[in-house]
């Protein structure tokens, strides 16, 4: 990994949340306890609590400890090393929306600068609800903060969600380009910075024996599953404003997309990357109201039994409007019209309280032109090659075909030839928000969203929001309001989306015969 070699200061805003306790400090002291970051560098927390620097030291404390061990792939925490991190760290409270608290901010920000040499660099982080990513930005360029006075460099992070519909993205967009300039900002997905996510392109581009059949001559369609066993527990209140289609599809879900179905760039850096990503999602088939009823479904799930204990179902939960619509699932059937994918459908699905967490994509490739062994199967479920490229957990390639089973008959075995991350390299990936952290020290936006990319993104998802929308609308002039489809806890969708591929004669990779 490269190694940060300016010194600089990082002012995360939202510091005493959950973002920031669980992901973003125990990435950034995992950074520094493998020795990528220089010696001089600061965290200044910005939030509401009240608390003072030995607050917000002993806050980090607790929470690396509890974190390191649990969510952070069981890195070891280590209290020498993060007593001498915690040295680096720094609280300065106040609110978003004050020009008071954005003065004190300015004045410590300068006298850190100053007693560590940072030279004056600058990271933003919004680690906030995006309702104050207007009003601090707003005040950081009054401070006179979008550019570092020291002659440093500054660049800002701004978390999702960005924006709800194609509109509101456009104008946080425009809010933003008015204060800093493109390659300033670094809109984050996390998932862009999984290891797994990251070698799609390493694994297309990298080798040249795959390259030739990603296309519509020889794959028949492709599925992205992104299961999550969880429910939306105690985020209902951000939750049901959102929905799968926001919190998971237009981000993570079409970034998976535009990584599987993008043209080679040419060359591994932010522009070319990007510019192809762009590409490809411009040519997602736009959905009218009639499209995203034939091409999209929408479910919630029921009560049901997760790890053993009775879990309400989505309309039971805390902070959950009893008559509220918002999808906890949702299946599309996607067309890319392009060369490459003319005639190859993506299918997308993602959920809470499903069977088991799991992400991947599965390439499923076409069936020989004449099927020797054909007898030999069940007709419904003609095996045939799948390529899936398991993003978590057990990170894994895995490619399946058919083998003669030993013997004097003729039998057919479905096999596999399988990589797995754990087992080829033997340690844990770093975190996401690690590698995404260093890069963004480091200036590298090829792993962020460009402004263009956020944009397209949310025209497509828009659409269907619109078409929900009027679904919606019309149920409600005919006296019954709409209902949507439900699932159990612990399974695998509604059987909605089972009907999505069955009419197409595919099914869920799920459902596949056994062994394969
Ligand atoms: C977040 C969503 O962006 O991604 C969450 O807001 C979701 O609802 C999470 O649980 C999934 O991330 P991961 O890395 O656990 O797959």
């Amino acid at each position: 990994m490269k190694r940060v070699e300016t010194p600089f200061q990082i002012v995360v805003f939202g510091a005493s949340g959950d973002l920031a306790n669980r992901k973003l400090i125990p990435a950034l002291y995992h950074l520094a306890t493998e020795q990528l970051l220089p010696e001089g560098f600061v965290l200044l927390g910005f939030s509401r609590t009240d608390y003072g620097d030995e607050d917000f030291r002993t806050l980090i404390l607790d929470g690396l400890r509890e974190h390191m061990k649990d969510e952070h792939n069981g890195k070891d925490f280590d209290e020498t090393q993060a007593a001498a991190f915690v040295r680096n760290c720094f609280y300065q409270q106040g609110n978003y929306d004050s020009k008071e608290s954005f003065e004190a901010l300015k004045t410590r920000i300068t006298e850190l600068d100053a007693e560590h040499n940072t030279q004056g660099n600058h990271l933003f982080y919004l680690a906030t609800p995006p309702n104050v990513f207007q009003p601090i930005t707003t005040l950081l360029h009054e401070m006179g903060l979008e550019n570092s006075q020291a002659g440093g460099w500054t660049r800002i992070i701004i978390e999702k969600p960005f924006g709800r519909d194609l509109h509101s993205a456009q104008q946080l967009n425009n809010h933003l380009l008015k204060l800093f300039s493109e390659d300033q900002i670094y809109r984050i997905d996390h998932y862009l910075g999984k290891e797994t996510v990251q070698n799609i392109l390493v694994f297309r581009f990298g080798n040249g024996i795959f390259e030739p059949i990603w296309n519509r001559n020889y794959i028949d369609h492709v599925q992205i599953t992104v299961a999550e066993k969880l429910g939306v527990g105690d985020r209902g209140g951000y939750y049901d404003q959102a929905g799968a289609i926001r919190d998971m599809v237009q981000n993570h879900v079409m970034q998976l997309v535009a990584l599987t179905a993008m043209e080679p760039p040419v060359a591994f850096d932010a522009k070319a990357v990007r510019d192809q990503k762009v590409n490809v999602m411009q040519s997602i088939r736009p959905l009218d109201a009639a499209g995203v009823r034939k091409s999209v479904v929408r479910a919630q799930y029921a009560a049901g039994t997760v790890n053993g204990k009775p879990m309400p179902g989505y309309l039971q939960t805390k902070g959950i409007a009893k008559d509220s619509t918002t999808d906890t699932f949702v299946a599309w059937k996607m067309e890319i019209d392009n060369w490459r994918w003319n005639g190859v459908p993506f299918y997308l699905r993602t959920g809470k309280a499903m069977q088991t967490k799991v992400s991947q994509i599965d390439i499923i490739f076409r069936k020989p032109p004449l099927l020797l062994f054909e007898n030999l199967y069940d007709q419904v479920n003609l095996p045939s090659n799948v390529l899936t490229m398991r993003i978590q957990p057990d990170e894994s390639i895995c490619l399946s075909f058919d083998a003669k089973r030993p013997g004097p008959a003729i039998a057919v075995d479905p096999v596999q030839m399988n990589f797995s991350y754990a087992s080829s390299f033997g340690r844990e990936s770093a975190d996401a928000y690690e590698r995404l952290l260093l890069d963004a020290l480091l200036g590298d936006g090829t792993l962020f969203i460009r402004r263009d990319e956020i944009e397209v993104a949310w025209d497509r998802v828009t659409r269907i929001l619109d078409g929900w929308h009027k679904a919606e609308e019309t149920a409600q002039k005919a006296g019954e309001p709409l209902k949507l489809p439900q699932y159990p806890a612990d399974s695998w969708g509604p059987t909605e989306a089972d009907e999505l591929l069955r009419r197409d004669g595919k099914y869920w990779r799920n459902e596949a015969p056994k062994g394969q």
